[in-house]
């Protein structure tokens, strides 16, 4: 048997680069800011699509970094990556909240992608190396690497939701997927629900009961860099930039801030029709209240997504058209991304976060800006984003529940220092306490002393 010389190989979607006007720089996100130390300190390599279609890089060393950028043909990204993955399996694992399409050439083309990312990890990974494999795009990829290299110890961790048994069972190939999975030694959720989810498809769908199961099936409920928060919140650029802000929006009594990617799990429009409603009932005041929404570009080839905007600045234009003036808007809404900085200054400026998702593995926006804030500010989280099972002292709503949501981002607007203060305080607590080093740290101590699973029957 041929070995790479890697002792620690990552492999995810995406490269924790992006290449923007033919060079790379490192990409901002939570998984990024996670792992890239670790792959640092041990030299590893990260295996990962480079984010374009079409174009062939060579593999290349990059702050520490051994980087293989695997390359998606057009094909390759209509069917694995938008098809597969972001039509089929993202509304599936989020509890549809859009209806799943079932296509078997996506399959195809999704088995025959794991296939390839499978292989460059096998080619990377030196004799009995650790590899790590990230996210519902590469559920096959585990068992496609045990196929060939026994002597490797792999893991597993999914970002996204695991979703009911119920829901999965739709998956015309629920059991492929189970069994892909089934490769890794340790498999870790966000939450203790995912991982009750997996146990109980596993168990109904493969046979296999959660005591004969051989591998080590646990939440990590992934965090943040606080470090890094606390770092650029305590910025004096950071903070001045946060005054301007507020007085660029003509220093509202009570500023409301929503940040997501434009994906219809984030419940933006539930939060702009609570937002309308309360305009429109006179317990806010357009005059002194105003709500700037960071909708962040994602998946723009998707006709869900570009529904979803549709709509998003339809109801947008609508407020603004009832309740705007010449000199100032009811809603701002940018469809951009905004730097890690300038998020961190809008954190700052805020007086009330909205997080709203109908469905989320954990959200980390959320837990930014607790970070940010530490003692001041209030955060409306929905019950139904992994992050509320820590953040408890937020003001948890059903995000369904357009009369709660009111009720709620009135509470947040209208919140007494002291007790912004006192629930703040403890969240931070939390999340300073589980950052993203410990998350990391906890996966790999798992994973890294134990002996690999026996290679499971191979995927249809
Ligand atoms: O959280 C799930 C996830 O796929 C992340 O891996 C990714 O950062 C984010 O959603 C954005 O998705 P995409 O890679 O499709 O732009």
């Amino acid at each position: 048997m041929k070995y790479g010389n890697q002792s620690l190989v990552v492999v995810a979607n995406r490269l924790p680069v992006d290449r923007c006007e033919g060079s790379w720089s490192p990409s901002p996100g939570g998984l990024v800011s996670a792992v890239a130390p670790m792959v640092k300190e041990s030299r590893g390599a990260w295996i990962g699509w480079c984010g374009t279609s079409d174009e062939e890089f060579e593999p290349f060393e990059f702050d520490g970094m051994h980087l293989v950028p695997i390359a998606l043909g057009s094909d390759e990204y209509d069917k694995y990556y938008e098809g597969f993955s972001n039509a089929t399996l993202w509304p599936l694992y989020h509890d549809l909240v859009v209806p799943p399409q079932f296509h078997r050439s996506w399959w195809k083309t999704y088995l025959s992608t794991n296939a390839r990312f499978a292989q460059a990890a096998v080619d990377a990974a030196a004799h009995e190396a650790t590899i790590w494999i990230h996210d519902f795009h590469l559920q096959l990829v585990p068992e496609m690497i045990r196929a060939q290299r026994p002597d490797v110890r792999i893991g597993f961790f999914n970002h996204i939701p695991f979703p009911s048994e119920s829901i999965f069972a739709q998956l015309p190939w629920r059991d492929s997927i189970l069994r892909g999975l089934l490769g890794a030694d340790v498999i870790g959720f966000q939450l203790d629900s995912d991982v009750e989810n997996f146990r109980s498809a596993v168990s109904r769908f493969l046979g296999i009961s959660s005591e004969e199961l051989p591998n080590t099936v646990r939440a990590y409920p992934i965090s943040i860099d606080a470090d890094a928060i606390h770092r650029v919140a305590e910025a004096e650029e950071t903070q001045h930039r946060a005054r301007q802000m507020r007085e660029e929006l003509d220093d509202p009594r009570c500023l409301i801030v929503g940040v997501d990617r434009l994906d219809y799990t984030k419940g933006i429009l539930h939060r702009l029709r609570a937002y309308h409603e309360l305009l429109e009932d006179g317990v806010l005041d357009p005059q002194e209240t105003t709500f700037v929404q960071v909708a962040v570009p994602s998946r723009e080839g998707l006709e869900s997504y570009q529904d979803l905007r549709d709509e998003v600045e339809q109801l947008v234009g609508n407020i603004n058209g009832s309740f705007g003036a010449m000199d100032r808007a009811a809603v701002h809404y940018f469809h951009h991304s905004y730097s890690f900085e300038s998020t961190v200054a809008l954190y700052l400026a805020a007086d009330v976060l909205l997080v709203t998702s109908l469905r989320d593995g954990m959200n980390l926006v959320a837990k930014e800006y607790v970070a940010a804030r530490h003692d001041s500010g209030a955060l409306v989280l929905s019950e139904f984003a992994g992050a509320a099972a820590e953040l408890d002292e937020a003001l948890l709503v059903n995000p369904h529940d357009i009369a709660g949501l009111k009720d709620a981002i009135r509470l947040g607007a209208e919140m007494p220092p002291a007790e912004a203060q006192r629930r703040m305080a403890s969240m931070a607590e939390v999340v300073d306490g589980h950052d993203i080093h410990r998350w990391a740290r906890a996966f790999l101590d798992d994973l890294r002393p134990m002996p690999p699973t026996r290679a499971p029957t191979t995927a249809e």
